[in-house]
């Protein structure tokens, strides 16, 4: 069985203050309603990493994460935070080749490896965004676009480091557009991806890969996504951002 996770991706949003209460109130309504086997994580901005773990520590449903990690160990890297250091202050998973960062940071798929291949060395999780902006899907040129994406920064890990990772499905016209993809073209490209997974690695380990679903999610599409076989949860940005939209998605598997 492979893992469901929903995660909530804050970007550049909330105050420290605004952080800890939307935290604590996430925490509370996870420990009261959430029963079933679900990994929810939480991806706050980097200054409020270390308080928010602290806060979610005690519920075991409960995992953080950082929204990037640095493709350098350590050294003159000004501004830059590396793998090791966010292990060190408890986190566990990190994202990594979000549009956001390709887009405006000119992130390129070997940048994506070397940070994916570090942080894994160093015991993160990363979650590897994928996703086609909307002159590909228009062009019918989508599958291509991310199975490319894929063979360009995936494909070079081993087996064992792509054991470690999670997928994450977002088609760039769905980010923070209120435009959902619809559950089927989710589902189809969720399957492709996982048909390209078995090609590059092997077809259990694209089994047990758990691939998210990330685009305009809320609650009131999460339960036809997440009910899609090759769907295991959802990447989640708006939505996120208040506790009892991202409770509900949580509770719509
Ligand atoms: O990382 C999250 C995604 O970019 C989705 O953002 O839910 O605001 O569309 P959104």
């Amino acid at each position: 069985m492979r893992k469901k996770i929903v995660a909530g991706n804050w970007k550049m949003n909330k105050t420290y203050e605004e952080a800890l209460s939307l935290v604590s109130e996430i925490d509370n309504m996870v420990k009261d309603e959430v029963n079933g086997d679900v990994t929810v994580i939480v991806t706050p901005p980097f200054p409020y990493l270390q308080s928010v773990g602290k806060l979610v520590q005690g519920n075991d449903k409960m995992h953080l994460a950082a929204q990037n990690v640095s493709e350098y160990e350590s050294g003159a890297y000004t501004g830059e935070v590396s793998a090791s250091m966010l292990k060190s202050v408890g986190v566990e998973y990190v994202i990594i080749g979000h549009s956001e960062r390709r887009l405006y940071h000119h992130e390129d798929a070997q940048t994506l490896y070397k940070k994916m291949k570090l942080a894994i060395a160093q015991g993160l999780k990363p979650i590897f965004c994928c996703g086609e902006p909307l002159e590909e899907r228009d062009a019918d040129r989508h599958f291509e676009y991310v199975g490319q994406q894929l063979k360009d920064s995936v494909s070079y890990l081993s087996n064992e480091e792509f054991n470690q990772i999670v997928v994450a499905y977002e088609p760039i016209w769905a980010i923070g557009t209120g435009k959902t993809a619809s559950s089927q073209q989710a589902q189809e490209m969720h399957a492709y991806i996982r048909e390209q997974l078995s090609r590059m690695f092997d077809a259990e380990a694209a089994f047990n890969c758990t691939i998210l679903y990330g685009g305009s999610c809320n609650p009131g599409n999460a339960q036809e996504l997440f009910a899609q076989e090759d769907i295991d949860g959802g990447l989640i940005g708006g939505a996120s951002l208040k506790s009892r939209d991202f409770t509900d998605i949580i509770k719509s598997f």
